[in-house]
């Protein structure tokens, strides 16, 4: 089996460094071509440096790590320190990184490498925000029929919101970018809310984490005790969401998750509702489908395989 080109759009966050992470456990599966990043829940300036930090943790400096977007295409930076911290990664104390960040920016990263691999040979994964995705699309239109996927952690249906009633944070932060991306024809797989609120850090999970015994289990195992104070308090659950790594296991893994292809459109016009994903679950649009939107997720396998393939770096 050839390993499937990936490239990673993120805005670390400890979630994001989960699935990080469990992509540079599985080079077998994945080749994870480069990791761009982008400003969401912390400025870029904090993600870019956060994903450098990721990629040195697991022992992978030599990962090619891309700055793009310093704000969404048209709206003010909304970030979520009251979830991540201050940097985006707080919780253990982090060593600054030395690998080099690339002087390339990330939109043109993503440009070149769509336009110079064999067409639809590479997935794009948004973390984030889709800023860099849709300044991609924008500034390329050649290179959106040569995407083989796109799947990508963003909004809600059944759960709705978490930064606003309406919304969930990545959409939210860009509408005008979503918009562009779901409305691209690219293939689509949807990681919302509905699903990753299923995905929780019980502390029996995170305990799996630290028995790991490496730095990798016990750092782990430190952000998510540091983010889910927020979660907990919140939704008074027995953890928190470890949203963004779904999307990296069902690269390995896609018996894991269970949705409908159905048409989702992104509002851009309502301040109330800005950023919502409306999503014709039930079918009464008309509308053609475009994007396979999950609601279920095996969780006790899906921490499974993230705890396994954590114990290999
Ligand atoms: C998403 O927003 C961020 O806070 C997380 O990293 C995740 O990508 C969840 O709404
Ligand atoms: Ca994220």
């Amino acid at each position: 089996m050839t390993a499937r080109k990936i490239i990673i759009d993120t805005d670390p966050g400890q979630d994001d460094a989960f699935a990080i992470l469990l992509a540079l456990a599985s080079p077998a599966e994945l080749d994870v071509l480069g990791i761009t990043a982008v400003a969401g829940n912390v400025p870029l300036e904090f993600t870019q440096r956060n994903t450098r930090i990721i990629c040195e943790l697991a022992g992978k400096p030599d990962v090619k790590v891309y700055a793009g977007c310093d704000r969404p295409l048209t709206r003010k930076l909304v970030t979520a320190e009251h979830v991540h911290g201050k940097t985006g990664l707080d919780g253990p104390v982090m060593i600054e990184p030395t690998m080099p960040l690339q002087t390339q920016h990330a939109v043109d990263f993503i440009i070149e490498t769509l336009r110079s691999e064999p067409a639809k040979s590479v997935t794009l994964c948004p973390l984030g925000p889709l800023t860099n995705i849709a300044m991609a699309f924008e500034k390329a239109p050649d290179i959106v029929a040569r995407v083989q996927e796109i799947v990508l952690m963003g909004g809600g249906y059944f759960e709705q919101g978490n930064i606003t009633p309406a919304a969930e944070f990545n959409i939210y932060v860009d509408p005008q970018a979503a918009d562009i991306v779901f409305k691209s024809g690219v293939p689509l797989v949807v990681m919302p809310l509905d699903v990753t609120h299923r995905a929780l850090t019980t502390p029996e999970r995170v305990n799996a984490f630290r028995d790991i015994g490496t730095k990798v289990g016990e750092t782990c195992a430190a952000w998510a005790d540091f983010f889910e104070r927020f979660d907990i308090e919140k939704y008074g659950s027995a953890g928190a969401p470890l949203h963004d790594p779904c999307v990296i296991a069902y690269l390995l893994n896609p018996a894991l998750f269970k949705g409908r292809l159905i048409n989702v459109m992104i509002e851009t016009q309502s301040e109330l509702t800005m950023g919502a994903t409306v999503a014709d679950w039930w079918g009464v649009s008309g509308r053609q489908a475009n994007a396979l939107f999950m609601r279920d997720i095996d969780a006790a396998g899906f921490f499974d395989l993230l705890t396994q393939r954590l114990a290999r770096l």
